[in-house]
């Protein structure tokens, strides 16, 4: 096994003062923190080989389109295992994705129609299906979570009936940090026919994830909790998926040609002075789009180009360090973190033990508020998320409004956890005391 803490130089924010005390960073399922040599390697794309990708007949712009293809396929075998066509949306980010991921039901589903979705979910994988639910009429139904928020099967199948068409899960919650036994509830969906939407942007970078194996129909994350940039996102889909989509985000780059209708070229039409135009020459349905097919016709505008050549970089990194060594190190970290439970009125909100979870964990103290809590830890020079942090429901499900998160990256360490637990010690002293 690789010794992970030789990266963690890799990452300078990490070994700087914050708040003049050694920045303790434990924010990762908000944001990840950046690899300088990556950074510095993508900068060079930017400062010297810059173009727009697939247009014009320029080299540079011909060597652009290629590294971007390149890096579009690396991501995709780092989420599937394989390279391939027509799978792999460039999206701005996660919530994006599911944005679109609802987008392609507008026209599918309608009032005798459900879709599914859990209690544990993050507002994004929420808001844009109870917009599709106003939109179309179909029902939204909440899958229950146990006391520890974990999201089980039985649950799952308690709801899904042959009215289900979509069901769009968590791969882990951004709360609980407990991982969803999504292979065996994609069976269950696949069995009514369903679709199986997944929201893995807590999951990519912190296990193994192969969304063939898992065989969902979609699925979203994005590259910033990664390592990688902000403003760029994925959207994961079948074949069948992507040929069916609607043409819902169109513009450049979408479209081989536009038949005009033949008035549009008369004289009077053309004319800006003319009094009698008819404007019903030129109705909509006198326009014929031939759009181009499969992912192109999906992408219009110019994409986050030198954001994927980036990730494309930081996808070599994780190949490098391997994915099996950044799991190991970072359960081996929650493990520790999870002795937070035995600090007095501390309770954690998720799995109590290391199985089937990862390193995010949120907790609520009797006696200080979030907020409060996260305050003094910032003084600290520990830096986490407090709030509902975009999971009201889950929350309410605790039976609480709000929470403090630690979660881990690659580049944390031993020091970082104890550093995070004697915290919470010192809070809860000087709150109790004070
Ligand atoms: N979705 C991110 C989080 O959970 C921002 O903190």
């Amino acid at each position: 096994m690789k010794n992970i803490s030789q990266f963690r130089s890799y990452f300078p924010e990490i070994e700087t003062l914050y708040n003049n005390k050694p920045l303790v960073y434990l924010d990762t399922a908000a944001s990840a923190l950046k690899p300088k040599t990556i950074i510095e390697a993508a900068n060079d794309f930017s400062l010297k080989k810059y173009s727009n990708i697939s247009r014009g007949i320029s080299h540079l712009s011909a060597n652009a389109t290629e590294l971007y293809e390149e890096s579009r396929q690396k991501v995709l075998k780092f989420v599937t295992g394989q390279t391939g066509e027509n799978k792999l949306l460039i999206t701005s980010g996660a919530t994006a994705s599911l944005n679109m991921a609802a987008s392609y039901y507008y026209n599918k589903l309608s009032f005798q129609d459900e879709i599914l979705l859990s209690l544990a979910e993050h507002h994004s994988n929420i808001l844009p299906w109870i917009e599709l639910s106003k939109k179309t009429g179909a029902k939204i139904k909440w899958i229950d979570v146990n006391d520890n928020g974990e999201i089980e099967l039985p649950f799952v199948a308690e709801k899904i009936t042959s009215k289900t068409r979509v069901v769009s899960l968590t791969h882990i919650s951004n709360i609980t940090g407990s991982i969803t036994p999504v292979k065996d509830i994609a069976r269950l969906v696949h069995k009514v026919g369903a679709d199986f939407v997944l929201d893995a942007a807590q999951s990519v970078g912190h296990i193994g994830v192969d969304f063939l194996d898992i065989d969902c129909d979609m699925a979203a994350f994005s590259a910033h909790k990664v390592y990688g940039p902000t403003g760029l996102g994925f959207l994961y889909c079948k074949n069948e998926i992507i040929e069916n989509f609607p043409n819902f985000f169109v513009g450049g780059g979408t479209v081989d040609d536009i038949v005009l209708p033949p008035a549009i070229f008369s004289d009077s039409d053309l004319s800006i002075n003319s009094k009698n135009k008819d404007k019903s020459d030129c109705r909509s349905y006198d326009f014929k789009l031939i759009y181009k097919s499969d992912l192109a016709r999906l992408e219009a505008g110019t994409p986050p180009i030198s954001q994927l050549i980036t990730f494309g970089l930081v996808i070599d990194l994780l190949n490098n360090i391997g994915l099996k060594n950044i799991e190991i190190h970072e359960k081996y970290l929650t493990e520790s973190l999870l002795d937070l439970q035995k600090i007095d009125g501390i309770e954690i909100l998720g799995p109590k033990k290391i199985n089937n979870r990862i390193g995010v964990v949120s907790f609520v103290s009797q006696n200080i508020h979030p907020h409060d809590l996260g305050q003094f830890l910032d003084d600290l020079g520990i830096v986490c998320r407090v709030g509902h942090n975009c999971a009201i429901p889950i929350h309410k499900r605790f039976a609480v409004s709000s929470s403090t998160r630690f979660s881990l990256g690659l580049y944390n360490n031993k020091n970082d956890v104890e550093q995070a637990i004697n915290g919470v010690k010192e809070a809860q002293k000087f709150f109790l005391l004070g």
